[in-house]
């Protein structure tokens, strides 16, 4: 998992370069480098850590930042620790080519090895490395330009590649090429300049044109020329599909806050509403979504369907099991992504696998899809990233619409996916009649009022704040729920982990006495979600076991309650609503509690350590 930054143009290429990197930083954080040529010689300028620690380097010999054309990487590493000489762009034997990769080299051993025989050496532990010697080897082999040497030479590997890769003979052009990880060319005006980019986000003040290479696919960029798309196996050139971005750049600046994190959670009364906009028509009392209409007849058939996902997307997936069976009374079972491509799972074409993935590049949920597809399974797809390669690999979809998330920890994309899983659950709950019409109405009604719910929610932000001031030293935190707010428990449990490094654990509540319930003492805070629906009698005496053992309660509770309070340290109260909607109220307070806790901590809220936005790697 790494960004690409490029340009070849008429500007200078080091300012598009370095912001382009920036943006990409969600990708990988732990080196970073860039390559200018200035017209006569390369600038190699590269280190560990984050593009600003790339900028005190260049900032000190503005030489390093001439010229018009350069390519830069902000790298998560995968082969070779994180250090100078492991960062990207790497260099051929020769110094004549350059490169930056995002992806996995799976043979790179074999290869290497083989250079070596050939006379090559090795500076770094890099599987890059090698593709650029074996590009060079091709090269000098079969006397041919740069991109048939890049072509063959990636039909001897196997494994995962974005790749940009520049000749010092050939300073006009830049050769792209795609699998398995992400690749887009932002083209300028009468093709005068191109950009090159892990997403579009890079590009979006300078173009809106922009071309996406499917995997096994190459595209030779020269300026003043059009693009030209090839098959990498088979060299067959194939019609280039040009796509009109919809990214702002406001969409993906801070706009007044913090960090992306805090932006991202405030922006979630929109992005619902943007998520259900045009799909449910609540006066009319109809939800319509393509993807499902489309396919009406295998979802009502289906047997069974299997949510496939990792992280928090498969929290949103736990929640849409609760729903779908509930609602449509469809079996289903929720799988990790990981697991299931492994396992050797039991699926048939009587299956919908649902693939939820906010980047839908997530490397193990894709490899579950085509899993999937090869059984004979339809898979739908629940992505956030418009064009994304799951959102490609995918039969059919409904994408999130939650706008881009930046912040390494996710938050409106949760959201958001709760709420396209409960369309699709209430239309096929309808559409199988498992749910009064009465109901159906009542749902969206309440559905409708979910934004301002949230909103009215995020107004509490001084109140988390003080909670989070009095647990922000807390060395372990249990966060407990039921029924649909149980995966919200672990949802809770993993924000607070991955940005504050504060050791927490989600758990079913009922499930406290069978184990977690030794652990609490008067220094362990737990979190408890303690709505008025859907069990609360039975959470308030898991509150209540909590209390004798001197646990320090805080409680989300519905506005209103009166029990709960009584009891617990703190509350918080969420507006009312239907059961099945809650999660998308009660991950709220969890999402900002986390948020403040890692501020106060002096933590990297968007960056956390080891972590990188969407994992294309296993
Ligand atoms: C947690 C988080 C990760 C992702 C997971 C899946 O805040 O962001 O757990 O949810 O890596 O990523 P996507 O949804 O992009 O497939």
């Amino acid at each position: 998992m790494c960004g690409i930054s490029g340009y070849i143009g008429n500007k200078d290429a080091y300012p598009i370069i370095i912001n382009g990197l920036k943006r990409l930083e969600y990708r990988g954080y732990d080196s970073a480098g860039v390559l200018m040529y200035d017209g006569a010689e390369i600038n190699l300028s590269k280190t560990k850590g984050k593009v600003s620690a790339l900028e005190e380097i260049t900032n000190k010999d503005p030489k390093r930042k001439e010229g018009n054309i350069g390519i830069g990487h902000t790298r998560w590493a995968t082969h070779g620790v994180p250090n100078d000489l492991n960062s990207h762009p790497h260099l051929s034997q020769s110094g004549d080519l350059a490169i930056v990769h995002n992806g996995i080299i799976e043979n790179y051993d074999t290869l290497r090895k083989e250079l070596i025989s050939r006379g090559y050496t090795f500076q770094s532990d890099t599987d890059t490395e090698v593709l650029v010697n074996l590009i060079e080897e091709v090269k000098k082999q079969e006397k041919c330009k740069l991109g048939k040497a890049v072509q063959m030479a990636l039909t001897q590997v196997t494994g995962a590649y974005a790749i940009a890769v520049f000749d010092k003979k050939k300073p006009n052009e830049i050769v792209v090429a795609k699998l398995g990880s992400p690749i887009a060319i932002g083209i300028g005006k009468n093709n005068k300049e191109f950009f090159i980019a892990s997403d579009a986000s890079p590009f979006i003040e300078f173009t809106k044109n922009a071309v996406y290479l499917e995997d096994e696919e190459m595209a030779i960029i020269k300026l003043g020329r059009d693009i030209r798309v090839r098959k990498i196996m088979n060299d067959l050139q194939i019609e280039t599909s040009i796509q009109e971005l919809q990214l702002s750049l406001e969409q993906i600046e801070k706009g007044g806050y913090d960090h992306f994190m805090i932006k991202e959670i405030h922006e979630q009364p929109k992005a619902i509403i943007d998520t259900y906009r045009g799909r449910m028509l609540a006066d009319q009392g109809i939800i319509k979504m393509a993807g499902v209409d489309d396919n009406l007849e295998k979802f009502l058939n289906a047997e069974r369907i299997i949510i496939v996902a990792c992280g928090t997307s498969w929290h949103a997936g736990l929640v849409g099991e609760y729903l779908f069976e509930d609602m449509a009374r469809i079996p289903v079972e929720v799988e990790y992504a990981s697991e299931f491509r492994y396992r050797n799972p039991i699926i048939s074409s009587k299956d919908i696998v649902i693939a939820i993935s906010q980047s839908g590049e997530t490397a193990d949920t894709l490899a579950a899809i085509k899993l999937a597809k090869s059984k004979g399974a339809f898979v739908f797809g629940v992505c956030n990233v418009v064009g994304s390669s799951i959102a490609r690999e995918t039969d059919a979809g409904a994408y999130t619409h939650a706008g881009p998330e930046i912040g390494v920890a996710s938050t409106k994309a949760f959201t958001t996916q709760i709420t396209v899983l409960s369309l699709i659950a209430l239309k096929l709950a309808k559409a199988k009649g498992t749910l009064s019409n009465s109901a159906f109405h009542t749902y969206l009604q309440k559905m409708q009022l979910i934004p301002s719910k949230v909103e009215k929610l995020l107004q509490l932000d001084e109140k988390v704040k003080e909670i989070a001031r009095v647990y922000k030293d807390a060395k372990n935190c249990l966060y407990l729920g039921r029924g649909f707010n149980f995966p919200v428990a672990l949802e809770g449990a993993l924000k607070l982990k991955e940005i504050s490094y504060i050791h927490a654990e989600g758990y079913p509540a009922a499930e406290m006495k069978h184990g977690p319930i030794a652990l609490i003492d008067e220094n362990m805070p737990i979190f408890v979600i303690a709505t008025n629906k859907g069990h609360y009698d039975k959470v308030v005496s898991n509150i209540q076991e909590i209390k004798s053992r001197s646990g320090k309660i805080i409680a989300i509770v519905t506005e209103g309650d009166v029990t709960v309070k009584e009891i617990a340290d703190h509350v918080i109260e969420i507006p009312e609503t239907e059961e099945a909607l809650t999660p998308l109220l009660t991950t709220i307070p969890f999402q900002l509690l986390s948020y403040h806790i890692a501020v106060m901590l002096d933590k990297n809220v968007d960056q956390p350590r080891n972590l990188a936005k969407s994992v294309t790697v296993e």
